[in-house]
């Protein structure tokens, strides 16, 4: 398909994360300016490249038409959480918004991959209007904490790295450091209540 083409395919997915990063980040910097504490801590996003997905397409099996109803990540949005509890407040907040419709919900922290990923994924419908017209678009949004997040880019890496063969020992480590970072997040939790007063109270010298 040639370029112009391929813009007009896009535009819609490029609005559609800036929109939803600003509207995110727009939900920090509200409960931080009212000296309340944000579930989420940090906002990210991304379109995906198109050479990634016309290998996506291939890997499965999707004819190129229908990579705007087939693929559900084009348009990505990572929200990453200090604690795992604040995970599903952040949940009910999507589930809550007019302007965000869930199609489907991956709980991978409740049921970990095996390879030792945990976050929590939620594929929504979402409208954006370009200078094409109005169109709902597909995005996915990954939920996370911090730790986990670490875990995944670094596992991220090393998939790239070995081109998704990464070697039995190097997995073996993956999965260990899988297990630190569920308790590391487990430990964190303890102390939660003590951190959301510290933070409240710290942003609490209200701005207006
Ligand atoms: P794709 O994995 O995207 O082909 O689709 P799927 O239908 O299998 O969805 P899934 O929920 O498994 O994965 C969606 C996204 O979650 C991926 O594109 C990655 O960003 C992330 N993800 C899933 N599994 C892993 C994993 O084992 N490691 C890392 N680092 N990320 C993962
Ligand atoms: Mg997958």
């Amino acid at each position: 398909m040639e370029i112009q083409m391929w813009r007009e395919i896009l535009a819609p997915y490029d609005l559609a994360v800036q929109e939803l990063v600003l509207k995110f980040s727009s939900l920090v910097r509200e409960s931080r300016e009212a000296g309340k504490y944000s579930y989420i801590e940090r906002v990210d996003g991304r379109r995906k490249e198109l050479s990634s997905i016309l290998d996506k397409a291939k890997r499965k099996g999707v004819p190129i038409e229908q990579v705007t109803e087939k693929i559900y990540d084009i348009a990505g949005v990572r929200l990453i959480c200090e604690f795992v509890e604040d995970i599903s407040k952040v949940v009910d907040i999507i589930r809550s918004r007019p302007d965000m419709e869930v199609v489907s919900e991956k709980d991978y922290i409740t049921d970990e991959k095996p390879s030792g990923y945990r976050s929590y994924h939620m594929i929504i419908r979402y409208e954006v209007t370009t200078i094409y017209g109005s169109k709902k678009v597909y995005a996915e949004i990954q939920i996370r904490t911090m730790a986990m997040n670490f875990w995944s880019t670094i596992e991220h890496s090393l998939q790239y790295k070995y081109s998704g063969n990464v070697p039995d020992d190097i997995s073996e480590k993956l999965q260990m450091a899988a297990k630190s970072v569920y308790n590391l997040d487990n430990e964190m939790s303890l102390i939660r209540d003590d951190i959301m007063m510290a933070q409240e109270f710290s942003y609490g010298k209200a701005r207006i």
